[in-house]
């Protein structure tokens, strides 16, 4: 697969002779630019942030080599936790499988064990394993050549209500259909919404919920289970930039009303890389306006609570868009890690 040459960012503008081709960008007074610079012009910031959306074949494969080395640490963090580790051992064996220090990584690792998984940035580390835990969320990276991994895996323990083990696999199977979907062309805001779809279909199944999958979308009610956006743009950063401007011009492209925290809002295309994060979560302040209001007869209460000490799940994955599909930087890819 061969990917597009980087395009034309649009910087500096065509037939105009008299542009500064000097600029500095940076926190700087401009009393301090050397003469002739201009300071942080509003189009180079644009064309750069268009240009970090496409990643070239290096930074595709900086990325894959990222994921390679977190799959690592959470496979042992997978086994650390079956083994009764606490979320401190878990880390710390997250970090000697991945080679890397704390400082090192991308973004502080979130490791939650039962309720604390459902606090979406949880970042203490407890120092004691509760004595019988249902369940582990990890989200860890780790960066090569400064690129970034950004993977989440939720395991349950054989303390799990069967429920949420159904509900782990519920996700994980909408995870890899919605990055099935993956193709220069699609909206990424339809398919956030497809991810609700799938989620109210998936409440619905399990008998969380009695009303239609149309009606628990409609009434924002899945957003209670899952607030965050289906995914962001990878890169130098975890969550790059570009994500909510429009191809080539740099105007805003704000997400829908209803999904504040969608961090990309673009049509995808080639070179484009993004995470597909799918999550499903018991926030009790979330959900307490459900129980009291219209809906209440809508949810399985007595299920929701049983869920409630298992905290949530996330599922994670890294994918590069691609002229026929996507290939998943996660799952495997067809570059070789060195
Ligand atoms: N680890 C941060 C995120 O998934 O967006
Ligand atoms: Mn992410
Ligand atoms: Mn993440």
């Amino acid at each position: 697969m061969t990917l597009q040459p980087l395009r034309d960012t649009g910087w500096p503008p065509k037939g105009d002779v008299t542009a500064r081709r000097l600029a500095v960008i940076g926190d700087l007074e401009a009393s301090s630019l050397p003469a002739g610079a201009e300071l942080n012009p509003p189009a180079l910031l644009v064309a750069l942030d268009e240009l970090r959306m496409y990643k070239d074949d290096y930074e595709r494969h900086c990325l894959f080599v990222a994921n390679q080395r977190a799959l690592r640490g959470h496979d042992a963090a997978r086994d650390a936790f079956a083994v009764g580790a606490s979320e401190l051992d878990i880390q710390l064996a997250y970090l000697a499988a991945t080679r890397q220090r704390e400082s090192q990584v991308p973004y502080q690792n979130i490791i939650g064990i039962d309720h604390h998984a459902g606090t979406l940035h949880y970042q203490h580390y407890d120092v004691e394993a509760p004595g019988t835990p249902k369940s582990l969320l990890v989200d860890a990276g780790h960066s090569h050549a400064g690129y970034a991994a950004d993977i989440t895996r939720t395991w349950a323990s054989v303390h799990a209500d069967p429920l949420f083990e159904r509900l782990i696999q519920g996700v994980a199977d909408y995870q890899q259909r919605l990055i099935s979907r993956l193709a220069p062309g699609l909206d990424f805001v339809e398919l956030h919404r497809e991810m609700h779809r799938h989620l109210a279909e998936l409440l619905v199944e399990t008998r969380l919920i009695s009303i239609s999958a149309e009606a628990a979308v409609e009434s924002g009610l899945t957003r209670a289970f899952c607030p965050h956006g289906l995914g962001h743009s990878l890169g130098i950063q975890v969550h790059d930039v570009g994500g909510r401007q429009r191809d080539g011009q740099g105007t805003p492209l704000p997400p829908p009303t209803e999904d504040p925290a969608l961090r990309l809002t673009r049509t995808l295309d080639v070179g484009m890389v993004v995470t597909i994060e799918p999550g499903l979560y018991v926030i009790p302040m979330l959900l307490e306006p459900f129980r009291q209001g219209a809906q209440r007869e809508a949810v399985d209460w007595a299920a929701v609570d049983r869920l409630q000490d298992h905290g949530g799940i996330r599922i994670e994955d890294n994918v590069i868009v691609t002229a026929d599909g996507h290939d998943n930087l996660t799952q495997g890819g067809p570059i070789a890690e060195d």
